[in-house]
């Protein structure tokens, strides 16, 4: 049987809500909604494919700038799928947590993220980290934060500061970095998601809007991913003779 390369970690942006609805002369808000119904068949995907982690950006740090009445009405779409959707993420074996400035949330929301948290913590089957109020470089610079307190108070050397070092104080560290990455909407852009952690993600972008998301568009993204030779710098010879067990 041929290999079946299925990443570990696979890492979404998932774009095209608001332009979702434009088409269909609705408010954009009808767009989210619709949208948060393909989160389910994105997890559903991951569950049945094998995938361990599913990184979602739900939220990133500027999408706090956009007219208030969108935002407010992310903010209940938000609370309402937590209040909704937790137990069954739960009984699946889904672990969620949450990435990203979450002192930002009202208290509410807040504390359903806590307790989401708390609920899934011991599951294994799949880990659903949720990037809300998220930004790549808010990521970076709280690690160099934390790590600029730690040599202030003596528990850190500067000349130890390298490259495991911030990793290990970013988001997601005690995960595998992400294989593959997704975005929909049409847009071939990062927009200040995981910027440490795709240093060497494949990158996979569809023209498929967030709402219209089905399991043959994710399946097109696996296939391709499966097509690629991935060499983190190293020539293909050199790949391939480490295949053959020799060393490079
Ligand atoms: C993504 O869809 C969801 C969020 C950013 C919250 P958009 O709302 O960005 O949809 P488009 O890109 O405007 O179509
Ligand atoms: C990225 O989408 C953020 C999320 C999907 C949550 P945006 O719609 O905010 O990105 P830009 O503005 O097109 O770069
Ligand atoms: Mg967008």
């Amino acid at each position: 049987m041929p290999d079946i390369v299925i990443p570990r970690h696979l890492a979404v942006i998932m774009d095209g809500n608001g332009r979702w609805a434009e088409r269909r002369h609705r408010p954009r808000m009808i767009g989210h909604r619709a949208g948060a119904r393909a989160v389910n068949v994105c997890i559903d995907f991951c569950l049945q494919r094998g995938i361990e982690v599913l990184t979602l950006f739900a939220f990133s740090s500027e999408n706090w700038k956009r007219p208030e009445e969108e935002v407010g009405a992310l903010m209940k779409l938000f609370l309402n799928a937590l209040e909704r959707e937790v137990d069954e993420l739960h009984r699946r074996g889904v672990r969620v947590r949450f990435i990203g400035e979450r002192e930002r949330f009202a208290a509410p929301i807040r504390e359903r993220m806590a307790a989401a948290e708390a609920l899934t913590a011991g599951n294994a089957r799949l880990t659903l980290a949720i990037a809300a109020s998220y930004g790549g470089r808010q990521d970076i610079a709280a690690a160099a934060r934390a790590l600029a307190a730690e040599v202030a108070g003596g528990r850190l050397r500067v000349e130890d500061i390298d490259e495991a070092a911030v990793d290990a104080r970013t988001a997601l560290a005690d995960l595998p970095a992400p294989d593959l990455f997704i975005r929909t909407g049409g847009d071939h852009r990062i927009s200040n998601f995981l910027l440490w952690q795709l240093a060497y993600t494949e990158l996979w972008f569809t023209e498929t809007l967030w709402p219209d998301l089905d399991a043959s568009v994710l399946q097109q993204a696996l296939d391709d991913f499966a097509g690629r030779e991935r060499r983190f710098g190293l020539t293909g010879a050199q790949l391939a003779q480490n295949r053959e067990g020799t060393p490079a």
